[in-house]
């Protein structure tokens, strides 16, 4: 199920009409709600504030509530230098802009889910994103391909090679802060993630004539433990599901988007919430964004935090290795929250 490059369909001269394979009238009926006065209601935390003695509390209880409420939140104050994400962004553009025949070396081989492609592409006559990826696992470093590391430009790689242990450090203190509020016992966070699962996805979704008829990315909820998002060239383009309708998250300025995924709801045993998502295109500007997931070893065994279910005296979901949750996952087409599903009792 090797997927065309859509920068490639673009390319074509006189293109102007988008192939069926991209045609989506399934999407686009849930109202959009452009309206600025709830994307403002979009929490933002303040990273410093949160490791500050004096400023903590009040900014824990801001993290508490943007995890329940909203399962989104835009983190500010998060240490990673401005001219370092400018260089990130000049980098990504770069690699996307490569020949076809240099990416084709970094293709998505049949079955795989790492390098350039799509993912949860289950069958051949699957409808199809108007965007396209490029996926690698970074952490733990045993489980780095070779083959794909070892064909990145050597500056590219040395700079997400950075920002992949800079994301790790602030999903680590982001894990700790919330097993501190949720009053989940420190070691037993700590030994989910100290093996943690870290894979990067990074989007391009080239500028598209008819962007109504297409979609950049379909709905979904992450799988992965946490979420942390950068809106590269900041071009609006993501949307959150908050009762029912679609809200627009605005890019603020070098933060990053942060967002619980399945994983962290099911060890939250559902005080936390994994939030529906999606990616729209636009006809002007092409949209760059990079996510960096962070999950659980693949062989831990994921269940809601005892702490937690000691207390509340319930668990609302099964356990199962992170692989599992993984393998189930993927073998689906996107589809909203569906998956979680697979493991409420
Ligand atoms: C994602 O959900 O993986 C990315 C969304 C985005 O491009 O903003
Ligand atoms: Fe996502």
């Amino acid at each position: 199920l090797i997927v065309p490059s859509v920068l490639e369909i673009v390319k074509e001269k006189n293109f102007t009409t988008v192939p069926p394979r991209y045609v989506r009238p399934d999407q686009g009926k849930t109202e959009i709600l452009n309206d600025s006065s709830l994307s403002s209601e979009i929490p933002v935390i303040d990273m410093k504030r949160l490791c500050s003695v004096s400023a903590m509390d009040s900014e824990l209880k801001k993290l508490d509530f943007a995890c329940q409420d909203w399962g989104f939140f835009q983190l500010v104050n998060h240490g990673i230098d401005s001219s370092f994400l400018d260089k990130l962004e000049t980098e990504v553009q770069e690699f996307f802009n490569l020949s076809m025949e240099e990416k084709q070396k970094l293709w998505q081989r049949n079955g795989e889910f790492e390098g350039f492609g799509q993912v949860n592409i289950v069958s051949e006559d699957q409808k199809l994103d108007w965007g396209d990826m490029f996926i690698l696992t970074t952490e733990p470093i045993r489980s780095r391909k070779s083959h794909l590391f070892s064909k990145l430009p050597p500056s590219f790689r040395e700079t997400l090679e950075t920002y992949s242990s800079q994301v790790k450090s602030i999903a680590k203190i982001l894990f700790a802060k919330m097993a501190s509020v949720l009053e989940i016992k420190r070691e037993e966070m700590e030994d989910l993630f100290d093996d943690v699962w870290q894979s990067i996805k990074i989007n391009y979704y080239p500028p598209c004539p008819q962007p109504d008829q297409v979609i950049g990315l379909t709905p979904h909820s992450d799988a992965a433990g946490l979420t942390i998002l950068l809106q590269v060239n900041q071009v609006e383009g993501l949307q959150i599901k908050k009762d029912g309708k679609w809200v627009v998250l605005k890019p603020l300025r070098d933060a990053l988007v942060v967002n619980v995924g399945e994983i962290l709801e099911i060890i939250t045993n559902g005080r936390y919430r994994s939030i529906e998502h999606r990616a729209v295109v636009n006809s002007e500007k092409e949209r760059l964004s990079v996510a960096v997931f962070h999950s659980p070893g693949k062989e831990t065994v994921v269940g809601p935090a005892k702490s937690l279910v000691d207390r509340q005296k319930q668990s609302l979901f099964k356990s199962m290795s992170t692989q599992e949750y993984f393998d189930a996952f993927f073998a689906q087409k996107l589809n909203g929250k569906s998956h979680l599903d697979l493991m409420r009792i």
